[in-house]
């Protein structure tokens, strides 16, 4: 006899109200200490709160660039100002298009935008939510420039399809590192695959500061670029040339730079631990009849930004939404759908093509194309936001919270496959 479920009310696996999740909102899912405090007081000491002057940013750029093994690192104000400044750097032309994944956050394409370039979306594998690299061939016109990769809940791009894109038609690739810092594809790490990476430090990434961002890049000419355009194109290097562009003031202070250092330093403890709960959490999963767990390439190193799962409906004995409500009910901490439930497209920004006063500049002729967003143009993203489960991961997670987890979803998985 299967335990009652709490949705028919049954007890519930966990009651969240006693023993809630750990979450990346305050100190029970963060990673915060003496070094980030030793740091700070540093800084504050030197008197020094700006980059022109101090030498954490520097140290912190110098510290990111090397554990990825890239030669340049820009320190910026957010993960939008990232992929902005690289955008910005490579100086592309008025309605230019550059194809993004439609599952990512708004500030993947307020870059684009932005820059006054047309975002235009290929569609996603469906189990993985990641860029589908036939899906972006089919997508390639003649104004296209570059490619915005999106790692997505920690998990790299297919960067071997990719890469076979980027040789094919010589586009730029930007690749969006928000959710995935310490990922890897074959042993590499992401952000180093194309002209640039861009991380974001936003609360609830591996590291955190709670707002702040990081460009890579060995490119020394784009480098240049982005260090000009994220600071108002001032040229900081002792050269002295003027501004012979806009740019943006997308500055990191030095009491940023000194906790992004310290997480920085403690981005493998960080990730060890996110990886041990996970990949237990996810063998776990892979031995209950109806739920599937994430789909991870073995070549590559999943940096559990977000759990995922999915469900076998006919095997499991209950449909989508039915599953969505037991597991809610049970205080699992699984919310529903990838990003807005909806490819990002079909957000009224893009539907209304509303970027800047009542036209529709960058779309409109003669500057860009009116690129039409279509529901039915993205199966493979509708199929993910329909069927794909999310949970928020940190490493605070233990080994213990996995087994309740776990125990929820047995408990719902057994109800169902005995009636089914
Ligand atoms: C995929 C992706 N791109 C871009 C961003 C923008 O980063 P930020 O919020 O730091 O501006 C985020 C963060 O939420 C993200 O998840």
């Amino acid at each position: 006899m299967t335990e009652e479920l709490a949705v028919n009310g049954g007890p519930k696996t966990r009651d969240t109200s006693v023993k809630p999740w750990p979450t990346i909102a305050n100190a029970s899912g963060r990673d915060f200490g003496e070094q980030e405090m030793e740091l700070l007081r540093e800084v504050m000491e030197s008197g020094s709160l700006g980059y022109m002057y101090g030498s954490m940013v520097k140290q912190f750029e110098a510290e990111f660039a090397a554990r990825h093994g890239a030669k340049h690192a820009c320190a910026v104000s957010s993960g939008t100002a990232a992929l902005h400044t690289a955008m910005g750097a490579l100086q592309l032309e008025v309605g230019d298009e550059v194809i993004t994944s439609p599952v990512t956050d708004m500030g993947s394409v307020i870059a684009i935008v932005q820059c006054n370039c047309v975002p235009v979306f290929a569609d996603v594998e469906p189990e993985t939510m990641l860029l589908d690299a036939q899906s972006v061939r089919e997508r390639i016109t003649d104004r296209t420039r570059a490619l915005m990769i999106v790692h997505l809940l920690g998990q790299p791009c297919n960067m071997d399809e990719i890469m076979a894109v980027i040789e094919e038609h010589g586009l730029y690739l930007i690749e969006d590192c928000a959710q995935s810092h310490d990922a890897k594809w074959d042993g590499k790490d992401v952000g180093t695959f194309g002209h640039f990476g861009c991380f974001s430090l936003q609360q609830s990434k591996q590291i955190t500061t709670g707002d702040g961002g990081i460009v890579i890049t060995d490119d020394d000419g784009l480098a240049d670029e982005a260090y000009r355009f994220h600071d108002k194109y001032y040229d900081r290097s002792g050269q002295n040339r003027p501004p012979e562009r806009i740019g943006m003031n997308y500055r990191m202070s030095e009491l940023v730079g000194a906790v992004a250092l310290a997480q920085t330093r403690k981005l493998d403890r960080i990730n060890t631990r996110r990886r041990e709960t996970a990949e237990a959490l996810m063998a776990g999963i892979a031995a209950i009849p109806g739920i599937n767990p994430a789909t991870v390439h073995p070549k590559a190193t999943h940096g559990w930004w977000r759990m995922a799962l999915s469900i076998d409906e006919e095997e499991l004995g209950a449909d989508a939404p039915t599953f969505s409500q037991a597991i809610s009910a049970e205080g699992l901490p699984f919310g529903r759908g990838a990003a807005r439930g909806e490819p990002i497209c079909m957000l009224p920004a893009f539907q209304d093509y509303a970027a800047y006063g009542t036209g529709d500049f960058p779309w409109e002729r003669p500057y860009g194309r009116r690129v039409e967003y279509r529901l039915e143009d993205y199966p493979g993203t509708n199929w993910a936001m329909a069927n794909v489960w999310t949970a928020s991961w940190n490493e605070g997670y233990t080994l213990d919270d996995v087994d309740d987890i776990l125990r929820g979803l047995r408990k719902v998985s057994e109800w169902y496959t005995a009636r089914g």
